[in-house]
C-alpha cells in the first residue's frame, strides 16, 4: 500500500462547513491524527484508526502522522477550521524541516477549510471586507512584547483585526491589555465581534462599541473582529449588519 499524508481543515464546528474534499480524504484514511476534540469530530469506522493527543504535542504529533505515512498508511491530520492558520500544517513542515530527507518522496497534501475568522466575519455581515490582519493573541509561542507591538502598528494602519485565542483561564492577562492598547490607539467607538461557538449548537453573537468591550466577553472558543475606523453598522428589525465598505475615498 503506498502510503500518503493529508494535512485537513474540519472547518468551525458544523458538518455542512466541511468541504467535500476534506470529507473524501476522511474517508479513505487508514488513522486519524489530532488533538483530542477534533479527533472526536471524526466518525468511528471498521479500518480507521483514531490517534486522539493532547495540544501540548503538536511536533510529536506531526513527526507520529509522517512516520505511519512513510509506512505506508493513509494518514489524515485534523484541524479545526483551516490547518494552515495557526494549526497543525506549519507543525508538520516544522517536523520535516529537521530531515527533509527522510520525507522527500512522501505524498503530502494541506486540504484547506473554513477558517474562525472568516465564519465569524460571515455571520456579523462584512467586517473584513476591506484590509484587515489576523493575530493569535496567545503568548505561548512568542513573547507578549510583539503581540503589543503588532496591535498598535494594525491600529496605526487602519486595519480590521480578528483575533485567535483572545483569552484563556492560564492567561486572563493578555486580553484585558489588548483592550487597553486598542482603546488608547483607537480612540473611537469602532464595533467590536464577539462570536463563540460559531456554527455549533452554543453560536453566540454580540456586537459592542469598542470602549465598552471587558475581557470577559471572550474566550478560548470565541472569535474576536475588530473594525476598522471605516467600519459601520446598519441597523434593521431582522438584525443588524455590520460591514467595511471595500474602498477608502
Ligand atoms: C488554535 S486556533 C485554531 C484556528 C483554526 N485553525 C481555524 O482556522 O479556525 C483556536 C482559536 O480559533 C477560534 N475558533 C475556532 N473555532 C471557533 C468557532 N467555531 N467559533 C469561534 N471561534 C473559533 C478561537 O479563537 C480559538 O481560540
Amino acid at each position: 500500500m503506498t502510503g500518503w499524508l493529508a494535512i485537513a481543515g474540519l472547518g468551525p464546528g458544523a458538518d455542512n462547513l466541511v468541504t467535500p474534499e476534506v470529507s473524501d480524504v476522511l474517508a479513505e484514511a487508514t488513522d486519524i491524527v489530532g488533538y483530542i476534540p477534533y479527533v472526536a469530530r471524526v466518525a468511528e469506522r471498521p479500518g480507521l484508526t483514531l490517534h486522539a493527543s493532547d495540544n501540548r504535542v503538536e511536533v510529536d504529533r506531526a513527526m507520529h502522522a509522517l512516520q505511519m505515512a512513510a509506512e505506508g498508511k493513509r494518514v489524515v491530520v485534523v484541524s479545526s477550521g483551516d490547518p494552515g492558520v495557526f494549526a497543525m500544517a506549519a507543525a508538520v513542515f516544522e517536523a520535516m524541516e529537521a530531515d527533509p530527507e527522510a520525507w522527500a518522496d512522501l505524498d503530502i497534501r494541506v486540504l484547506p477549510g473554513i477558517t474562525a475568522m472568516l465564519a465569524a466575519s460571515a455571520r456579523a455581515g462584512a467586517p473584513l471586507g476591506h484590509d484587515f490582519c489576523a493575530i493569535n493573541l496567545s503568548d505561548n509561542l512568542k513573547p507578549w512584547q510583539l503581540i503589543e507591538k503588532r496591535l498598535r502598528l494594525a491600529a496605526e494602519a487602519d486595519f480590521a483585526m480578528a483575533f485567535y485565542n483572545p483569552r484563556s483561564k492560564s492567561r486572563p492577562e493578555g486580553f484585558a491589555r489588548t483592550l487597553e492598547v486598542l482603546q488608547e490607539a483607537c480612540g473611537d467607538d469602532r464595533p467590536v465581534i464577539f462570536a463563540r461557538a460559531v456554527s455549533t449548537p452554543e453560536e453566540e453573537l454580540r456586537v459592542v462599541p469598542l470602549t465598552q468591550c471587558r475581557p470577559e466577553m471572550a474566550d478560548m472558543r470565541t472569535m474576536v473582529l475588530v473594525g476598522s475606523s471605516r467600519t459601520r453598522i446598519i441597523r434593521r428589525a431582522a438584525g443588524d449588519i455590520v460591514y467595511t465598505p471595500r474602498s477608502v475615498t
